[in-house]
C-alpha cells in the first residue's frame, strides 16, 4: 500500500515500536507549540536552549528512522535541493488585487457608494495593515501545508512550497484541535521586517554580494528562489488575512475570518479595527501612518474590507478586484524637489560618494536637503545632473535617494556629471575600482582619518566614550591626531585645549582611552576600519585564526577557505597588511599598551574512542548525576539521547530502569552498569 504522507492518521511504519512514535508525536506537537508560541504569537515560553534540545531528539529518532519524517515535521524546514524551475500552479480562486484610493474624499466616495448600493445608512469595515510584501497561497488539506504559490498574474502563480515551509511563521500542519477544514486555501503577504532586511544587507555587503533595494525585493528575491536553502536562511515571515476557499461554510464576516484564521495557528494582523463608520477608518488610517516609522515592517497604506460576507457576495466584484474593499494608501514618501548641485563626500575607507544637495522638500513628514547617490555608476544610469528636476524617495530609515530624474520639457540641462581627479578633501589623486572611488590619501586625507577615528572609537569598536564627530573633528583639524595610534600619545593639556572640555570631561575621556586598550580581537579587528570587513567577518576572522599575527600571516588561497570569504575581502585584507603605514600604525598601537584578547580556537584534541558513540541513560545512577554522565559523554565527543534506536552504541542501566531497558534489550543494544560506564570513559578498551 502506498503510505499517505498527507494522512497524519495512515500508519507510516508496521516495525516502529509504538512508545517511539508517541514520543515522536509529543515531541513534534511541543516543538510545534513553541514554534506557534514564538514565530506567530511573539510570546515564547522556554528559552531557546530547552528548545534545541527537544529539536536535537527529534533530529535524532528521525535521523534513526527516516521512515517516520512526515513533511509537516518542524525539522523539515530546513530547504530543499535546488530546482531547474518554479512549476505553475493555478489558483482555484482568481487572486484578485485592490483599487488604491490617496484622498479622503474618494474613501468618503467609496463609502457613499457601499451604502447606495446596499441600500442602507451604516455598514462595517474592517481596516488593517497594507503590508509591503509579496501576495501568497497556502493550501492546506487535512490540516497540512501541501502547497503554496505567489500570486504572478492572479490567475497562475509560481509554485514556492518548498521554500514556504522554510518560514517559521507559516503552519506546517494547523491546530488540531480547532477542526481545521479538510481543504483550505488562505492567502497573505510574505515579506521581511526592516532591521532584518538592514542585516542581511550587511552581510551580503560584507560577502560582495549585490545588495537589496527594499525590504519587499529581498523578501521577493528570497522567496522565489530556486535553492530552497537560501531561502532558508532569510529572515522571511507572513501575515495572513483572508481565506480563499475552504470545505464547509466561510465565516459570515471578515473580522470573523481573521479570528478563524488565528484559531487554526496563522499569524494574522495584530493591527487591526472593525469600524462602524468611515470616520473610524479614517481615524485608523491616520494612527497607523503617525506609527509608520515605528512598525518594525514597512507598510503602504491600509485595507479597508466590508465586513459582512453577505454583503461583500451582494456588492461583487470587477474583472480584477473587488467592489468591497480597497487600498487607502498613505501619502507617497517621494517627492519632487530641484538638485541644486551634486558633490563628492569622502568616507572613513575612502570611498568618493555622490551626494545631491536640494532644494529642500517635505517627504512623508521629514524635510530632505541631501541625497545619496551611492556612486559614479548609478548617477550615470540615472543621468542627474546640477539643475535637474528629480523624484526623491524616503523607504523606512533608509537614507534618502533620488528615485528618478523627471524631465522638463525645453530644460537647457548642465553637463554631465564626472568624478573628480583629485580628492575634493585632501587633493591626493583618485584611484578607481568597479564602480567605487577611492581617494588615496588615506590617513593623510582629514576626511578619512576623521571617519577612520570615530570608526575605530565606536561602541562595537573601541568603545571609547567620550571621543564623537566634534571631538575627532577638532583633534584632526589642530593636527593633534595624524593616526589612529596617536590618540595613545594624547595628554591632558591637548584635550584640556579643545572645545567643551574640562577637567572632569578630560579626565574622563582620558580613562576611557586607557580602558580601551584591553580589547577582544574581532573588536580590534572590526575597529581597524579594512574595507569590507565589518563586524561579522571580523569575528568570523578571530574565531578562525585566534591571534591577530595570524591573521597577518594569511594569504589570499588562506583567508578564502573560509566560507563566507571571499576574493574581496580577502584582497582587502591582505593589502591592508601588506601596506607599510598600516603596519607602522599597528606596531604602535601595541607598543602604546593595546593588549589584544586572543580568541581561544576550537580545541581539536584526539578523539577519544567514545567519541560518535550515542549514549542512553535509564534508571538512577549512584555516584554521578544524570547532567555529569551527559556531560562526561559529550565532553568526549558522544551523544546523549532519551530514547533507545538502532543508532545508540550503549545503554546505562541505573536502579529501577525504565522502559529504555526492554526496548534495548529487544534491539540487542550493549547494556552498561555505571561502573562499567565510568570504566570505559576512564579506560576505553582500543577496540572501541
Ligand atoms: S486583501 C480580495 N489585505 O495588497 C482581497 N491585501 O493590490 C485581496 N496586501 O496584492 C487582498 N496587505 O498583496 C489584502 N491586509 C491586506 C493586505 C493586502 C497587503 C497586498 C496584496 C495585494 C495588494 C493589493
Amino acid at each position: 500500500m502506498q503510505q499517505n504522507l498527507f494522512d497524519p492518521k495512515s500508519a507510516p511504519s508496521a516495525d516502529a515500536p509504538s512508545a517511539l512514535k508517541d514520543r515522536l508525536d509529543r515531541l513534534k506537537a511541543e516543538i510545534r507549540r513553541h514554534d506557534y508560541l514564538y514565530y506567530v504569537k511573539d510570546r515564547p515560553e522556554i528559552s531557546d536552549s530547552d528548545y534545541d534540545q527537544l529539536f536535537r531528539e527529534l533530529l535524532e529518532i528521525e535521523q534513526a528512522h527516516p521512515e517516520l519524517v512526515t513533511p509537516d515535521s518542524p525539522t523539515q524546514r530546513v530547504g530543499a535541493p535546488p530546482l531547474d524551475e518554479l512549476g505553475k500552479v493555478s489558483h482555484e480562486q482568481p487572486m484578485l488585487s485592490l483599487d488604491s484610493l490617496i484622498t479622503p474624499q474618494e474613501v468618503l466616495a467609496f463609502d457613499q457608494r457601499i451604502k447606495r448600493e446596499l441600500r442602507l445608512d451604516q455598514v462595517d469595515y474592517v481596516a488593517e495593515p497594507k503590508f509591503d510584501g509579496l501576495s501568497v497561497e497556502l493550501v492546506y488539506e487535512r490540516g497540512l501545508f501541501v502547497r503554496g504559490s505567489t500570486r504572478g498574474d492572479g490567475m497562475v502563480g509560481e509554485d514556492v512550497t518548498v521554500n514556504l515551509r522554510t518560514i517559521r511563521s507559516v503552519p506546517l500542519s494547523l491546530l488540531a484541535d480547532s477542526h481545521p477544514p479538510v481543504h483550505l486555501a488562505v492567502r497573505g503577504e510574505v515579506y521581511m521586517r526592516r532591521d532584518d532586511f538592514h542585516a542581511l544587507n550587511r552581510r551580503m555587503a560584507e560577502r560582495g554580494d549585490e545588495t537589496f533595494a527594499n525590504p519587499r525585493n529581498a523578501a521577493s528575491g528570497s522567496l522565489r528562489q530556486l535553492d530552497s536553502r537560501i531561502t532558508a536562511e532569510r529572515p522571511l515571515v507572513m501575515t495572513c488575512y483572508e481565506v480563499m476557499a475552504m470545505t464547509g461554510a466561510l465565516p459570515p464576516s471578515h473580522w470573523e475570518e481573521l479570528e478563524a484564521l488565528a484559531a487554526w495557528g496563522f499569524p494574522i494582523p495584530t493591527l487591526r479595527r472593525l469600524c462602524q463608520t468611515i470616520e473610524d477608518v479614517m481615524a485608523f488610517h491616520h494612527e497607523t501612518e503617525q506609527l509608520r516609522d515605528e512598525l518594525p515592517y514597512e507598510i503602504d497604506g491600509i485595507v479597508v474590507k466590508v465586513n459582512l460576507r453577505e454583503f461583500q457576495n451582494r456588492l461583487g466584484m470587477k474583472s480584477r478586484s473587488p467592489r468591497w474593499a480597497m487600498a487607502y494608501k498613505f501619502a507617497p514618501r517621494k517627492e519632487i524637489t530641484k538638485i541644486h548641485k551634486i558633490i563628492v563626500s569622502v568616507g572613513r575607507t575612502g570611498t568618493l560618494t555622490p551626494l545631491a544637495l536640494l532644494n529642500p522638500v517635505e517627504v512623508g513628514g521629514v524635510t530632505i536637503s541631501r541625497a545619496t547617490l551611492h556612486n559614479a555608476d548609478e548617477v550615470a544610469r540615472k543621468d542627474v545632473r546640477d539643475g535637474d528636476t528629480v523624484k526623491v524617495e524616503r523607504a523606512g530609515d533608509v537614507i534618502p535617494a533620488i528615485a528618478e530624474r523627471v524631465p522638463i520639457p525645453g530644460e537647457l540641462r548642465a553637463a554631465p556629471f564626472t568624478m573628480p581627479d583629485h580628492c575634493p578633501v585632501c587633493g591626493s589623486t583618485v584611484a578607481r575600482e568597479g564602480a567605487y572611488y577611492y581617494c588615496t590619501g588615506h590617513a593623510t586625507c582629514p576626511a578619512q582619518l576623521k571617519g577612520a577615528l570615530e570608526h575605530f572609537a565606536s561602541k562595537a569598536a573601541m568603545n571609547i566614550e567620550g571621543l564623537g564627530k566634534k571631538t575627532v573633528a577638532q583633534l584632526v583639524d589642530r593636527g593633534l591626531v595624524r593616526d589612529l595610534a596617536d590618540l595613545y600619545d594624547l595628554k591632558r593639556e591637548h584635550i584640556l585645549k579643545l572645545d567643551g572640555f574640562a577637567d572632569r570631561s578630560a579626565t574622563l575621556l582620558l580613562e576611557a582611552i586607557e580602558r580601551s586598550k584591553h580589547v577582544p580581537l574581532d573588536r580590534f579587528l572590526y575597529a581597524l576600519g579594512i574595507r569590507q570587513v565589518g563586524r561579522h567577518i571580523a569575528s568570523l576572522l578571530a574565531k578562525e585564526f585566534g591571534s591577530l599575527q595570524a591573521i597577518m600571516q594569511a594569504d589570499t588561497a588562506r583567508l578564502q577557505a573560509i566560507k563566507e570569504i571571499g576574493p574581496e575581502i580577502s584582497a582587502s585584507l591582505v593589502s591592508y597588511f601588506q601596506e607599510p603605514s598600516n603596519r607602522r600604525v599597528l606596531d604602535r598601537l601595541l607598543q602604546a599598551g593595546i593588549l589584544i584578547e586572543q580568541t581561544a580556537l576550537p580545541q581539536k584534541k584526539a578523539a577519544h574512542p567514545l567519541a560518535g558513540k550515542n549514549f542512553v541513560f535509564t534508571g538512577g545512577l549512584e555516584t554521578l548525576s544524570r547532567e555529569d554522565a551527559s556531560s562526561l559523554v559529550e565532553q568526549l565527543g558522544g551523544t546523549v539521547s532519551s530514547t533507545v534506536s538502532a543508532k545508540t552504541s550503549f545503554v546505562v542501566v541505573g536502579a529501577n530502569p525504565g522502559s529504555k531497558l526492554a526496548q534495548a534489550k529487544k534491539l540487542g543494544i550493549p547494556l552498561l552498569t555505571e561502573q562499567e560506564f565510568l570504566k570505559l570513559v576512564e579506560h576505553p578498551p582500543s577496540s572501541y
